[in-house]
C-alpha cells in the first residue's frame, strides 16, 4: 500500500520513494528503505516535504518497543518512577520455564560433562562452541530457577572453566559470538551475555595480568541474577510496563547483589558488573545515573552485550533484529549509551 507521509512524520525502516527529480534531491535513488536518522534529516534539508512510502516494502520497527528492555520506561509510560521497588503486582513464578521431562541434569553433572567436552581435542570448534553454549544454557538454567549458595558457587566453577577455554582456545571462542540463540529467556540472556561479554574482555584486556578474568567472567554470567524472582509474563509482557512493574524490573541489580551477599559469593567483579550493568556513559541508565569514568569498564562491557543481544533475541513484544541493524540502532540511535574504544572493539567481533 501506498500512503503519503510527512518528512517530519518518517522513521528508519520505512521504504520512501521520493518522487522528485534527482536534481532537486542529494540521493542515489528516488526509492529506498531509510536505515538511520541521517537520512531522515537529508530529506527534511532538501526541502521536501512530504513522500510516498510503500508500506509492503517498510520495515519498521517502533522505537518504544525496541528499546523498552534496554532503556526503561518514558514518563508517559508510568508517570512518576519510585526510588523504592515496590513488590510485584502478582508474583505467579519464574520467567524461567520447568526443563523438559529427561532433561534435567543436576549442576555438578552438567559441570562434569562441560569438563569432558572441553577437554576433547577430538571435537572440532564449532561442533565444541555448541556443546559448551548448550551446557551453560542448562547451567544457567538450575542457578536462575534455584539462586542458593552451592549452585551460585558450582555455577561459577563451571564459568571459570568457560573463560579458561575461550582466553585459550582461539579456534573455538571465534565460533562463539555465532552461536548464541535469539529466543529470549533469562537464561539463555545470561549465556548469550556471558559469552559475548567474556570475548570482548579478551580482545581488550588480551596480554594484561591485571584483571581476574574468571571472576570477571562469573559477574558477566550473573548479571541478570536478579531477575530470578521476576515472572516470566512481565518479563515479556507486551504493552505499557505500570510504575510498580518498572520498580520492580529496574530493581534487579540490587536484587543480584543481594543475593550473592546473602550467599556469600559476592567479589568486586561480579558486585561492579551486577550493579552497574545498566549505568549508561551519558547518565541516563540506571540504578544511580552513573555517567563515564564512574561507571567500571567491566560493566561498561557487559552493557555493550546486553543491549546487543536484548536487540538481537526474539520477545513476545516485537521481532528480533539482525546483528548488522542491531550494531547500527546502537550506533546511531544510542549516541552517548557506551563508551565508544569499547563498541568499536565490540563490532570488531562480528567482522
Ligand atoms: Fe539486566
Amino acid at each position: 500500500m501506498i500512503e503519503k507521509v510527512k518528512t517530519e512524520d518518517l522513521k528508519v525502516g520505512m521504504y520512501v520513494m521520493l518522487g522528485q527529480s534527482w536534481l532537486r534531491h542529494s540521493f542515489m535513488k528516488p526509492n529506498f528503505r531509510i536505515t538511520s536518522e541521517k537520512q531522515i534529516k537529508k530529506i527534511i534539508h532538501d526541502g521536501i516535504k512530504e513522500v510516498k512510502v510503500d508500506t509492503s516494502k517498510s520495515e519498521v520497527i517502533e522505537e518504544r518497543d525496541l528499546f523498552r528492555d534496554v532503556l526503561g520506561p518514558r514518563d508517559e509510560d508510568t508517570g512518576q518512577i519510585p526510588t523504592q521497588a515496590p513488590p510485584p503486582d502478582s508474583q505467579t513464578g519464574t520467567e524461567i520455564p520447568p526443563p523438559e521431562a529427561g532433561e534435567f541434569n543436576p549442576i555438578d553433572l552438567i559441570s562434569e560433562e562441560l569438563h569432558q567436552t572441553i577437554q576433547n581435542t577430538s571435537i572440532p570448534p564449532q561442533t565444541k562452541a555448541k556443546e559448551v553454549y548448550d551446557h551453560s544454557i542448562r547451567m544457567m538454567t538450575n542457578v536462575l530457577n534455584d539462586p542458593r549458595a552451592d549452585n551460585i558457587l558450582s555455577s561459577k566453577k563451571m564459568v571459570y572453566e568457560i573463560v579458561d577455554h575461550i582466553l585459550t582456545d582461539d579456534d573455538t571462542a571465534e565460533c562463539m559470538a555465532l552461536i548464541t540463540s535469539h529466543d529470549y529467556y533469562t537464561y539463555t540472556h545470561s549465556v548469550n551475555v556471558g559469552m559475548l561479554s567474556v570475548l570482548l574482555a579478551k580482545s581488550v584486556f588480551e596480554g594484561s595480568y591485571d584483571h581476574n578474568m574468571q571472576e570477571m567472567g562469573a559477574g558477566f554470567f550473573l548479571h541478570d541474577l536478579g531477575k530470578c524472582d521476576i515472572p516470566h509474563d512481565l518479563i515479556n509482557k507486551p504493552g505499557k510496563l505500570t510504575a510498580n512493574e518498572w520498580g520492580l524490573m529496574r530493581n534487579h541489580p540490587q536484587k543480584g547483589n543481594t543475593i550473592l551477599v546473602d550467599t556469600d559469593q559476592l567479589t568486586k567483579e561480579c558486585g561492579l558488573i551486577i550493579m552497574q550493568h545498566h549505568e549508561r556513559e551519558d547518565g541516563s541508565g540506571y540504578p544511580f545515573g552513573l555517567s563515564k569514568d564512574e561507571i567500571h569498564p567491566y560493566a561498561r562491557i557487559c552493557s555493550i552485550a546486553d543491549v546487543y543481544d536484548a536487540l538481537t533475541s526474539t520477545r513476545a513484544y516485537r521481532k528480533k533484529v539482525p546483528t548488522y541493524k542491531a550494531l547500527n540502532i546502537m550506533k546511531e540511535e544510542m549516541v552517548g549509551h557506551f563508551n565508544r574504544e569499547l563498541f568499536e572493539s565490540f563490532i570488531l567481533m562480528f567482522k
